[in-house]
């Protein structure tokens, strides 16, 4: 339950004073505590020496915030780790788990941030198979019907980006389970606003970058790795802060390379096996965005607070399913689907011309992103409401709608 009123929530966003705001699946605006929180350290940080110890601090912080984030997820905090974004997460775990031959199976509808990652595979020898979307969505029969001998791995968005179409994670989940498949998603259009099931859909990797439905700045991701896969995972880029020297920790490193470093010796060659990695997904991480990491703190908390992600998903949901009721009983067409099982908080809706649409609203101080339901279709504008919106601002957007299709007949 939110100990959030629905008043102390716009509050909490700033945004909705200026204007609104209906397109946090573009880019997420900062809550208040977020902004004055990283003013804060950037005033700190330009005013004040930093203590000895820099490094360990931050270690620390970065430790508080992944646990916060492994609670909202309701993974453990071991899973987690902090990446630049959603395709750096992405590249990197499906370069680790796949070698030259195997096959991964993606999404015909995703991201062309997606689609660079699956290229990169291809360069290395990986055979990516981009299976075909039907109607705007991809039908996990056809993602079955596609499996080979050689297949490894399905990488496949979680929530479309166009049109908003949520996967079926129970489905995903049984085929990859039965072919014995590693599940790979793409869930920045996700997390943040809707509440999903990690453990249960037995989810391998996911990862979602922090600068929309996360509200925080760029730079930053949430990653998650299944805790029985980090064995599996050697990264290919190691950050001596996520590995475990065999004792002394990372200071250890110093006697190692002036070992190695010694004059007079020569040349000396590092013998494999000196890394430990730890069997968490800290292995992984690569120094986080600090600054991003403090807004990132106090969004946490703000979802938190808000109930979490069950109550998140539910405000979000409701102001999804009241914008389609609304719009269509002013006759508009909503293009994405209303079947509860795979509806987001990302709304397609038909507007004839809808470049001059956006345009229109624009001009009344609305935003919401001109983006058609599927990247051959055309005029659509996508929708899509967070916690901090409520039914006013849904309404004068559609008061918007029937003005222009007015001024257009
Ligand atoms: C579905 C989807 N995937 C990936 C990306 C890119 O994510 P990142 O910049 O965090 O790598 C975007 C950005 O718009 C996106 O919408």
């Amino acid at each position: 339950m939110s100990t959030l009123t629905s008043l102390q929530i716009r509050d909490e966003f700033p945004i909705t004073q200026a204007c609104t705001y209906l397109d946090s699946a573009y880019w997420g605006p900062y809550p208040r505590r977020s902004a004055e929180a990283i003013s804060d350290y950037v005033r700190k940080r330009s005013t004040t020496a930093f203590p000895f110890g820099r490094a360990d601090q931050d270690r620390v912080f970065a430790g508080e915030v992944r646990s916060k984030i492994a609670g909202l997820l309701g993974v453990a905090p071991e899973e987690i780790w902090f990446p630049r974004g959603t395709t750096d997460a992405l590249g990197t775990v499906a370069a680790a788990l796949l070698a030259p031959g195997d096959e991964i199976l993606v999404g015909g509808l995703d991201h062309p941030a997606d689609y660079a990652v699956w290229a990169n595979l291809a360069e290395r020898g990986i055979r990516v198979k981009v299976v075909p979307q039907r109607g705007g969505r991809m039908n996990p029969e056809d993602l079955e019907r596609a499996i080979t001998a050689k297949t490894r791995a399905i990488g496949i968005c979680l929530v479309n980006t166009y049109n908003g179409y949520r996967q079926s994670l129970d489905a995903l989940s049984r085929i990859a389970g039965e072919h014995e498949l590693y599940l790979l998603l793409d869930a920045i259009q996700g997390i943040g606003h809707l509440r999903i099931d990690l453990h249960k859909s037995n989810v391998t990797m996911m990862s979602a970058g922090s600068y929309k439905w996360l509200c925080s700045p760029e730079g930053l991701g949430v990653a998650y790795i299944n805790r029985d896969v980090i064995g599996n995972v050697v990264p290919h880029n190691v950050h001596f802060y996520g590995i475990e020297p065999e004792s002394g920790g990372w200071a250890s490193f110093i006697p190692r390379i002036l070992e190695y470093g010694t004059s007079g010796l020569g040349p000396q060659e590092i013998p494999s096996g000196t890394l430990n990695y730890p069997a968490s997904a800290i292995r992984l991480e690569i120094s986080p965005s600090i600054v991003s990491l403090v807004g990132l703190n106090q969004m946490a908390d703000l979802l938190n607070e808000f109930g979490g992600m069950g109550s998140v998903e539910a405000r979000v949901i409701s102001l999804s399913m009241y914008l389609r009721s609304v719009a269509q009983e002013h006759g508009h067409s909503i293009l994405s689907t209303s079947d509860p099982e795979h509806m987001s908080g990302i709304t397609s809706v038909l507007v004839p011309s809808a470049p001059g649409f956006a345009e229109f609203a624009k001009r009344r101080n609305i935003h919401i992103r001109e983006r058609p339901a599927t990247p051959i279709a055309t005029d659509a504008v996508r929708v899509s409401p967070h916690i901090f919106n409520d039914k006013s601002d849904i309404d004068m957007l559609v008061e918007a709608l029937n003005d222009y299709r007015s001024s257009h007949i």
